[in-house]
């Protein structure tokens, strides 16, 4: 179990139900989540993805924190409707109540410009983009759901954005595309529940130490196939040691200790916020896009522009 996550008192999330989408892969922001909420006190967690190889382990890890926590793994291929809407009926026959609901799954693509065109831009939108509407729109009619055990309507709807989405040249048009949109659908989003008592938000990273290299060349793989065969999900699973060597050749060569806002974060990092972002923690949060990057989208062009930046001088050391 992650140091950072154990950290919370089981009460915060006590008898919640929900979900995480994109929990499948080996080492990632949706995995962390689910560990997060377990370590909360969630009473059950739906760790959803193309892919349940995975889970198994996530279950045992779970298991190991001697949570009572109920991680149940199912397929949901977050661009399809009649799935998400399948998968939320299943929560709610099950447990009556659905109290949190992560679009966290996503695809971190670099493709240049002359390389793409309107299907690859509409299949990325789809993923990142279309998926938040979906958890908008049904997730929010689940949240609505009452029993004796949640007597009135309620809920707290994350969606994992990026900081693609606030200074757009970091990835390719569709990824920054879709991740200023889902910031934005924020909004009108939390305006529509606001009389259903349901909160919306969204977190947006800077890079993170996660499978995400490795989980997209598997996932429009995936996606290829499933096109000439109409299924979504997938046998494929991918290691932690695969996913941590494809983001170490990649990504991971951006890592720097010289400055605070180069460094590259574990996945619990961002777990942490979307755990205070389901808990009452966080209850006058409502609507915004709470940027978790080091301070990089504040540095600007940093020491291009000023400099090297020095560490200050200790108190005691000043005459
Ligand atoms: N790692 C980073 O540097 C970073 C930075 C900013 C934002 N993000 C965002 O964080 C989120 C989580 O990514 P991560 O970095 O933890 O990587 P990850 O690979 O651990 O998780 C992404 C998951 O999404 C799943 N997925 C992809 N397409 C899907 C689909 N159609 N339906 C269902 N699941 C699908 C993948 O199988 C994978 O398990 C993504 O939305 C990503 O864009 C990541």
């Amino acid at each position: 179990m992650q140091p950072l996550l154990s950290g919370f008192s089981r009460s915060l999330l006590q008898n919640k139900v929900g979900f995480v989408t994109g929990a499948g892969s080996p080492y990632g922001i949706g995995r962390s989540l689910v560990l997060g909420l377990a370590a909360a006190g969630a009473r059950a967690v739906y760790a959803t993805d193309l892919s349940l190889g995975n889970i198994a382990s996530l279950q045992e890890e779970v298991r190991a924190m001697k949570s009572d926590c109920q991680v149940h793994g199912a397929i949901l291929d977050v661009t399809d409707e009649k799935q998400t809407i399948s998968v939320l009926k299943e929560v709610l026959d099950k447990y009556g109540r659905m109290d949190f609901y992560f679009a966290n799954a996503g695809v971190g693509n670099y493709v240049p410009l002359q390389n793409t065109d309107a299907a690859y831009y509409d299949k990325m939108i789809s993923i990142m983009q279309r998926s938040f509407f979906l958890a908008l729109r049904y997730g929010g009619q689940a949240m609505c759901n009452v029993s004796a055990d949640k007597p009135s309507p309620g809920g707290s709807i994350v969606v994992t954005s990026s900081i693609a989405g606030v200074s757009g040249g970091i990835s390719d048009i569709s990824y920054s595309s879709a991740k200023a949109a889902v910031a934005n659908m924020v909004k009108p989003g939390s305006v529509q529940l606001a009389a259903s008592n349901i909160r919306v938000n969204s977190i947006a990273p800077g890079f993170v130490r996660s499978s995400i290299i490795a989980s997209t060349r598997q996932a429009l793989a995936n996606m290829q196939s499933s096109a000439n065969t109409g299924g979504t999900s997938t046998n494929k699973t991918i290691t932690k040691e695969e996913a941590s060597k494809a983001f170490d050749a990649t990504l991971g060569r951006l890592a720097s200790d010289k400055y605070y806002f180069d460094r590259i974060p574990e996945p619990e990092e961002i777990a942490s916020i979307g755990v205070f972002l389901a808990s009452e923690l966080s209850a006058s949060v409502n609507g915004q896009n709470i940027v978790a990057d080091n301070g990089k989208t504040a540095s600007g062009q940093a020491d291009r522009t000023i400099g090297p930046i020095h560490a200050m001088a200790p108190l005691s050391a000043l005459g």
